[in-house]
């Protein structure tokens, strides 16, 4: 399955493709300087050299916060490149893996979220990454995965802020104990994109890890790891306003998941003791 991943130099995105050389795949992924989601002819060009039977799209702007007040950048690389995308893929007869966000749920739910969910985006980000699966999902060809809460090597993330405010000296540290998800390790949401493209899948699933919990239990699971002596006190939301609105409760309901692939989703914990040793 010759495989094309986009936005291959992000978080994400190399671990997609270093989960995919592991099972002996042909992958390249390529960064936004060698191919720009939304420049249509760049990918037409990719596609044409590597004629790839699968497409995985890790590529998203992901600045929360930025997305609001750069509205048209957010909904250009996270909404309309779909259509540069699915132009793409149609074009190589590939398969499309599209990659989404629980953000497109306005985080009102008490119960976990399955597939079909009424969406309702909070904020510029949600909104972008929802046009995003609209437009990925005219393809026939196509599978969005929902994921949430991303932590792993090689890019910004709330087990590496944490660890760094710890090295730092930070203590006490202060976290919001009223948003509630799953953390998700990249390399087993890696593993995962690959599963679900090796069944065929279609349509939207959503991925996260096991079990739930609050950034406030999070963090003091990476205290307790690296630094018992540090103590984490619980605030609220209301106490860290943040220019993006924040889903409150974001647990994505994972049995289509479980049911496509015969497994489990993997325990949060096992990536974040993994994260942690390897200090990438
Ligand atoms: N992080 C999370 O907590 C989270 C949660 C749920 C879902 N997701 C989704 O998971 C996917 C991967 O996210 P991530 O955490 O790996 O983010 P990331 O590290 O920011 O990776 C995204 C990559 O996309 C690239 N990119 C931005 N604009 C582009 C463009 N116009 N053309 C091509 N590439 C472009 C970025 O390059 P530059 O660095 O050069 O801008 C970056 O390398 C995204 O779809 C995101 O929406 C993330």
């Amino acid at each position: 399955m010759r495989t094309l991943v986009l936005g291959g130099a992000g978080m994400l995105g190399k671990a997609v493709v270093a989960d995919g050389r592991r099972r002996g795949r042909a992958v390249l992924g390529l960064g936004r300087v060698h191919a720009d989601v939304t420049e249509r002819a760049q990918l037409l060009r990719w596609v044409d050299e590597y004629r790839p039977e699968l497409i995985i799209n890790c590529a998203a702007f992901t600045l929360v916060d930025e997305c609001e007040t750069r509205r048209e950048e957010a909904l250009a690389v996270n909404g309309e490149a779909l259509e540069n995308i699915t132009a793409a893929a149609g074009h190589a007869g590939a398969d499309l893996v599209h990659v989404s966000t629980d953000y497109v749920f306005n985080g009102s739910a008490t119960a976990p979220i399955p597939e079909d969910a009424p969406t309702d985006p909070q904020s510029v980000y949600g909104l972008s990454k929802l046009r995003g699966e609209e437009l990925a999902l005219r393809y026939d060809r196509a599978l969005v995965v929902r994921a949430s809460w991303l932590f792993g090597p090689g890019g910004p993330n709330f087990a590496a802020t944490i660890r760094r405010l710890i090295g730092q000296g930070t203590n006490p540290l202060r976290v919001v104990d009223d948003q509630i998800g799953r953390p998700t390790f990249t390399p087993f949401l890696a593993r995962a994109l690959w599963d679900l493209a090796e069944a065929k899948a279609r349509g939207v699933v959503h991925y996260g890890n096991r079990e739930r919990t609050s950034w406030h239990g999070f963090a003091s699971e990476i205290a307790h790891i690296l630094a018992p002596e540090v103590k984490v006190l619980p605030v609220s939301t209301r106490e860290f306003p943040r220019p993006a609105p924040r889903p409150n409760y974001s647990v994505l309901d994972v049995s289509r998941f479980e049911q496509i692939t015969s497994r489990r989703v993997e325990p949060w914990l096992s990536g974040l003791v993994a994260y942690l040793e390897s200090r990438a």
